[in-house]
């Protein structure tokens, strides 16, 4: 009678039937969030109108909006937040989960009245349950960071922008599209192979015909510094005269059915069985694979993987993934773990990656699948999204769930990946995107080719600019990701606007505009043909662009195709690059531009973390630097020291919101006796002060102070 049949599928429930959970109220609460990955809004709904959420690693093609349905990861982390305080509920477990959230009725939402309850429901596993107290959003994040790990910190070229695309057909069409970003003038890091590189989907392979000569494909990109990311996918094709698939079968390195026999199901390759990730045997023996094939099998050091398919996606098992009874390494059977098999490949490749390098260099693995931790591995995406305006939008609050859940490294495939965006859609996502922290195009086999001067000179200098814009502000984006790999601290704090201003109710819900870090806030236009975007001001500093603007309001802001809405917000200092280059490797060479944003009391704070942007020694030698800039009193002053060393300059530095002209501008540089005046401009209807041709180095302490203007 604990038999269950879903299409054809037999679950004989060997250990009978189980269950646990757990409710809890949350008393004084009535906005809660988390529990990714969701295709909806950023604040949970109640539940009580329909399905629960459910935690259950799916592969769904095309995946339905405003669903609660499962999809290809899961962080079963609730946040609720109230003005004075931030609470967080983790509920350890990785087996097939419901949660309800029942929020209480409207007459009783008085703040100190108001409740939340959550109800969680998994399907086998043991009580683990973990109550973060905050009280500050800043201190939650923390906490779930010592919880569950912090985000790994990725080498800086993971930051830039990715072109992929189901698939790039060979060699020479590789070649062709890098050559197109170059005489196209956009920057870029990465080209991506998917699953037709390989020899009859057989990773570890590469196609004979199309791709005679890997190796040497790599090494033409890293003459220009560009890496090339190929897909590794966990089934392996059921294939006796393949010796990978001999020696995972003959190693026990595959998941078993409830029988005792290996596992058989189809995936791309047709018949497959599934690498069991759970076993620290076969996550060791997977490492050395990477080590041995890749090396032998026509791989450089700047080759790096992506993991797909990992739920795991299984075409003819129930729900499209492995059946719950299958077995795993120490009896454990598949329900048991089902939500951490993407998490255990995802660390298993990374692995690979750090000891390819002997230690020294950081990993890239972007994977699709992922449980609460995944973030100490490296990149996800919200897979397999669709050319329309609602998955745009929808790409937003999914995005921030995650950062908010400890996945800070996340992106969604620029365009849609099913169908073919029209040119107004695709802009507005490469302008979304380059404001998010995974910047990646990707398109599915059917969808006609997208690269970014296909669509006319219009849309080519559109994206052009979006992508050089990234670059630029790249120093402020990797000092974020620093920040959350120290500090828990997501980038996106490209999160919800409460984070950044927890006291103000109006904010709570707002989920179609975000805060890059502390300093930036950031509102993509979503729907097409907008002249005009509603923006909310939080806080009661001024927030500035050019133009000043006072916060509290909602502000009407005039937008073209061109136009990204992002404020910087007064009190905070940001650094770019003066210029993009061609990749980030240039970017270390190029002189930096300070923008200062003053707050009402004339001071403004901020940060740059400088380090070599791919190894651990800013770990193990702690040869980084991160510098220090505030201004206060008319004085802009560099400190803070670090053992890393290089020859960045300042070489601009902008000051919005001075309440008057300046009459001088001193610089001196830390050693210097003597100060020395600087040519300086300033505008009298936008109050912005310029003061370029400096030259000051990024290392050293020095100060500029501004008179006359206070
Ligand atoms: C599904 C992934 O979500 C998609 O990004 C990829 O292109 C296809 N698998 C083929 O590998």
């Amino acid at each position: 009678s604990w038999r269950e049949e879903f299409r054809g599928c037999v679950d004989i429930k060997a250990n009978g039937p189980s269950s646990i959970g757990a409710d809890l109220s949350l008393h004084g609460f009535s906005h809660v969030y988390g529990l990714p990955e969701h295709c909806d809004n950023l604040q949970l709904r109640d539940t009580r109108d329909g399905e629960p959420y459910r935690m259950y690693n799916l592969d769904v093609f095309a995946y339905e909006l405003h669903s609660r349905l499962g999809l290809y990861g899961s962080v079963p982390l609730v946040l609720a937040h109230t003005a004075d305080r931030t609470l967080g509920v983790f509920w350890l477990n990785s087996s097939d989960t419901f949660v309800n959230v029942e929020y209480s009725p409207a007459e009783q939402q008085v703040p100190a009245e108001s409740q939340t309850d959550i109800h969680f429901l998994s399907e086998s596993g043991v009580m683990d349950c973990t109550v973060l107290l905050g009280p500050s959003p800043q201190q939650l994040f923390c906490q779930y960071a010592q919880l569950t790990g912090h985000q790994a910190f990725p080498p800086l070229f993971a930051l830039g922008y990715h072109q992929c695309r189901w698939n790039y057909n060979d060699e020479a069409d590789v070649k062709d599209v890098d050559a197109g970003f170059d005489l196209h003038g956009i920057p870029y890091d990465v080209i991506w192979l998917d699953i037709e590189h390989t020899d009859g989907k057989r990773y570890f392979t590469w196609d004979p015909v199309h791709f005679p000569k890997p190796a040497a494909l790599q090494r033409h990109l890293e003459k220009k510094k560009r890496k090339l990311v190929v897909i590794s996918d966990p089934h392996i094709k059921v294939d006796p005269d393949w010796s990978l698939y001999r020696e995972a079968r003959d190693g026990e390195h595959f998941v078993k059915d409830r029988v005792g026999q290996i596992y058989e199901g189809t995936c791309w390759p047709g018949k497959s069985s599934y690498l069991d990730f759970s076993s620290p045997t076969t996550r060791a023996w997977y490492s050395r694979l990477f080590l041995l094939l890749f090396v032998l099998q026509g791989s450089t050091p700047s080759m790096f993987v992506w993991n797909d398919m990992n739920e795991p996606s299984v075409f003819n098992g129930p729900e499209q993934t492995m059946p719950k009874d299958a077995v795993h390494y120490g009896g454990w059977e598949h329900r048991d773990l089902h939500n951490l098999y993407g998490f255990y490949q995802h660390m298993a490749t990374a692995d690979a990656l750090i000891t390819r390098s002997g230690g020294l260099e950081r990993p890239f693995v972007l994977s699709r699948s992922f449980f609460a931790g995944s973030q100490r591995f490296g990149a996800i995406w919200t897979g397999d999204n669709v050319a329309t305006w609602e998955y745009l939008k929808i790409s937003i609050p999914m995005l921030l769930s995650l950062s908010l859940s400890g996945m800070a490294f996340c992106g969604a495939d620029i365009g849609g990946f099913v169908q073919d965006p029209d040119p107004e859609l695709l802009v507005r996502w490469y302008q979304a995107a380059a404001l998010q922290p995974f910047f990646r195009g990707h398109s599915a086999k059917e969808t006609k080719r997208r690269e970014p001067w296909l669509f006319g000179e219009e849309v080519t200098a559109v994206i052009r600019s979006v992508i050089q814009e990234r670059y630029c502000l790249l120093p402020y984006w990797y000092t974020l990701f620093y920040q959350a790999h120290i500090s828990g601290l997501p980038p996106l704090r490209f999160v919800p606007l409460w984070v950044e201003f927890p006291k103000e109710q109006s904010v709570f819900s707002v989920d179609d505009q975000y805060m890059i870090g502390g300093a930036l806030l950031a509102c993509p236009v979503t729907a097409p043909g907008v002249k005009e975007v509603k923006v909310v001001l939080p806080g009661r500093d001024e927030v500035r662009s050019a133009q000043a603007f006072t916060g509290g309001q909602v502000l009407s802001f005039p937008v073209t195709l061109d136009t990204v809405p992002v404020f910087q917000r007064g009190g905070s200092v940001i650094c770019r690059s003066a210029a993009s280059g061609s990749c980030t490797a240039e970017l270390q060479q190029n002189p930096q531009c300070i923008t200062v944003a003053l707050n009402s009391q004339g001071s403004a704070n901020g940060e740059l973390y400088l380090d070599d942007g791919h190894s651990f020694r800013y770990r193990d030698t702690k040869a980084f630097s991160l510098r220090r800039f505030s201004m206060m009193s008319g004085s802009l002053a560099a400190s803070e020291k670090g053992t890393f060393d290089c020859d960045n300059v300042v070489q601009t530095v902008i000051v919005l919101g001075l309440r008057g002209e300046p009459s001088t501008v001193t610089v001196r540089q830390s050693g210097a006796k003597d100060s020395a005046c600087a040519a300086f401009e300033f505008s009298k209807t936008s109050r912005v002060l310029s003061v370029s041709g400096l030259n000051l180095s990024v290392m050293k302490d020095w100060e500029i102070q501004i008179s006359g203007s206070l």
